[in-house]
């Protein structure tokens, strides 16, 4: 198990847009695997590559019995809509009702490559929707009234000072893993 740090608001990689995947290695699907282990210390429900630090256009995504590592997503349809109050790994404290479509399909691709479609409602749709933000440097306080980004980044600015790197380091046990971008096959 390997634990990512993971990057705060402020960091200039959020606000980046990712570049598609073409090649599924074995790389790709560490990644994919680090990035659900940091999910669930974390205890998210979404995380996306650039979260992590990384330029690949891949999340995952986890809301109760939906498990999915998504590359390349792309939300084809979208209806409805629903309120829900949204944080983020990458903010962490802050929330805010966010407006999104109430249902949404995903097209996308598995860490072999292959075409899938998810459909989402509801929470998974609302994950769905702030993870692929994500692969594009979007985040949800874009999403808020003027007003109401205004007082999130307020109670951020309380917030950041626990992070003076711009990076969250989980707590585990052990050392963090490495971070080059070389891929080992570590533990
Ligand atoms: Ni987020």
């Amino acid at each position: 198990m390997s634990l990512l740090d993971i990057h705060v608001l402020g960091s200039a990689i959020l606000r980046q847009e990712t570049e598609r995947v073409t090649e599924f290695t074995p790389e790709l699907r560490k990644l994919a695997d680090d990035m659900f282990d940091t999910m669930h210390a974390a205890k998210g429900i979404g995380l996306a590559a650039p979260q992590v630090g990384r330029r690949e256009r891949l999340t995952v995504v986890e809301v109760e019995e939906a498990r999915f590592a998504l590359v390349n997503p792309e939300i084809i349809t979208r209806s409805g809509s629903i309120r829900w109050e949204e944080g983020c790994l990458s903010i962490p404290e802050v929330f805010a009702y966010v407006d999104r479509a109430h249902d949404v399909t995903v097209r996308a691709q598995d860490l072999d490559g292959n075409v899938i479609e998810v459909v989402g409602s509801e929470l998974l749709a609302v994950c769905l929707q702030h993870e692929i933000d994500h692969l594009h440097g979007k985040l949800f306080l874009d999403r808020l009234s003027l007003l109401k980004r205004r007082a999130a980044l307020k109670a951020w600015e309380e917030e950041k000072v626990k992070f003076p790197k711009g990076l969250r380091v989980l707590p585990v046990g052990d050392l963090p893993p490495e971070r080059d971008e070389s891929t080992s096959a570590d533990d």
